[in-house]
């Protein structure tokens, strides 16, 4: 059983339906395209996504129908899209185990295979007249995009600073999980209120997701299908260096960002640093922190009726701190 499996026993029905209208949503008839969109169908990803559509919706409401489905085909399809982009802006050739599209058809394709899959995920609400999905999801692509530049922004000037990591990562990946829950929410039937508690929900969830998502980068356990030590190649700086070069004096703060400056590509050195950040707490620092915004999430959806949808979505935030890919 894989350690998903039994997350998914309450929506086993819809995940299924899921997979088909998510493969059917990317044949086209344009040939290269085509060969693309198959090469991506083959190597899926963990769901965590369509899994937080559901899971919420279901939650909220045991009879979830078309609109839920379309809510987390959407989602998948812009978080493909912006995975393909971002392998291209951080220059990485792996993904899920393979290689990345920018890898194999280099960066001109890929830009425009991304463009594509945005617009087919923004188009599938559109073809539905779901306006209401339509806006909480532009509201996170709008958010991601904007994260992406702060991230690329603050690596060129290694300023950054712990609050900013903050609104970066809330911006780039948190903003999708928060459009996730809301959206299952919302095509569940639920009131406004509601709806926006469980975007904060979704929210915390996400920001706990990408500190893990950073841990992974600096604990190289062979599993995760993507390069480990890619953030400190590109002068990403993540919580657990910004919270060393924080607690660090000036002599020490300024050799480790002479080191990313200057050293970036050479794996000896960065190996050395990312020893030296682990030595010093940095990883410690981030898991607490991770920790305290899974406790908000839970917090949050602790009032909701309890049902099994309920017991896999607390299950799910388990997941996404302790995964290890
Ligand atoms: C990776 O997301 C991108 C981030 C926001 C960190 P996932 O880890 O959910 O990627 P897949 O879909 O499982 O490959
Ligand atoms: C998340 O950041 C990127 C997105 C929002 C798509 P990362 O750059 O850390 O994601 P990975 O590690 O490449 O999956
Ligand atoms: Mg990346
Ligand atoms: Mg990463």
């Amino acid at each position: 059983m894989s350690e998903t499996d039994k997350i998914l026993i309450p929506i086993k029905k819809e995940i299924d339906a899921f997979e088909s209208f998510f493969r059917s949503s990317m044949q086209t008839k344009i040939p290269l395209l085509n060969i693309i969109m198959n090469y991506i169908l083959r190597r899926k990803g963990k769901q965590m996504r369509p899994m937080f559509v559901f899971l919420t919706a279901k939650m909220l409401n045991d009879k979830i129908g078309d609109s839920t489905n379309t809510a987390a085909s959407m989602i998948e399809l812009l978080h493909t899209a912006t995975l393909i982009h971002d392998d291209v802006v951080d220059e990485s050739y792996e993904r899920r185990g393979f290689f990345s599209i920018n890898a194999l058809w280099k960066s001109k394709i890929s830009v425009l295979v991304g463009d594509y899959l945005l617009s087919k995920g923004l188009l599938l609400a559109v073809d539905n007249d779901e306006y209401d999905l339509l806006r909480i999801v532009s509201v996170a692509v709008r958010e991601m995009s904007e994260g992406e530049l702060l991230q690329i922004q603050k690596s060129r000037k290694l300023n950054i600073t712990e609050d900013v990591y903050f609104e970066i990562i809330r911006k780039k990946t948190a903003a999708l999980i928060a459009a996730c829950t809301a959206a299952g929410a919302k095509s569940a039937g639920a009131d406004n209120e509601t709806v926006e508690k469980l975007h904060l929900f979704g929210e915390y969830v996400g920001i706990a997701f990408q500190i893990k998502d950073d841990l992974l980068d600096y604990q190289n356990n062979g599993k995760i299908g993507k390069p480990s030590g890619n953030d400190i190649k590109e002068k990403k700086l993540t919580l657990p260096i910004i919270h060393v070069l924080e607690k660090n004096n000036g002599t020490e703060k300024k050799e480790i960002l002479r080191t990313i400056k200057k050293h970036h590509k050479n794996k000896k050195k960065v190996q050395d640093l990312i020893d030296y950040i682990i030595k010093s707490g940095g990883l410690d620092y981030s898991s607490q922190k991770m920790n305290e915004y899974k406790a908000k999430a839970l917090e949050i959806i602790a009032p909701f009726p309890e049902n099994e949808a309920k017991k896999s979505l607390i299950d799910l935030v388990d997941y996404v701190v302790s995964r290890s890919k």
